[in-house]
């Protein structure tokens, strides 16, 4: 029983090939946790935090009329644009990685977690500019 599992197991990790990068379902129902102060998808507002569609490769700080806090607007002036790499350590820490941040959020301590979350945030992306 053990033996199938084990040989189960390896059949599917191989026929999977992007196990190890994020998983946008699963990152999903971890944004419960960001839910409460932020918004994705058509329509998304500007909440206890800001909006976050398109968030990768947008420049920090930038969600229009969101108010933010020194810490963030003085990284944007410092020229910090999300990317995957960045996101993953803000994600992680976020008080650690833009020391002085509003975002009242411990962080996540997984990184398969961490690496789901931007899967999500991914598939979100910035509306048209009109
Ligand atoms: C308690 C409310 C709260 C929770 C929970 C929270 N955030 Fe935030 N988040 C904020 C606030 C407030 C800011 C603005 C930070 C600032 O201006 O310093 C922010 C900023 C951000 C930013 C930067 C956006 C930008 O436009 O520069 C990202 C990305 C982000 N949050 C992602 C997340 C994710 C992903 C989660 C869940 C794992 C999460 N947040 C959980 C309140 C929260």
């Amino acid at each position: 029983m053990k033996r199938s599992f084990l040989v189960l197991a390896l059949v599917l990790a191989s026929a999977v090939p992007g196990l190890a990068a994020g998983d946008a379902a699963r990152g999903a129902s971890i944004f419960t946790k960001c839910r409460a102060c932020h918004a994705t998808g058509e329509g998304a507002q500007n909440r206890v935090g800001p909006q976050l569609n398109g968030v990768v490769g947008r420049p920090a700080g930038s969600a229009p009329d969101y108010n933010y806090s020194v810490a963030m607007r003085d990284a944007a002036a410092g020229g910090l644009v999300w990317d995957e790499a960045n996101l993953a350590q803000f994600l992680s820490k976020p008080r650690a990685f833009v020391p002085g941040t509003k975002m009242a959020f411990a962080g996540v301590t997984s990184p398969d977690d961490v690496a789901n979350i931007i899967a999500y945030l991914a598939s979100f992306p910035a509306p048209a500019t009109p």
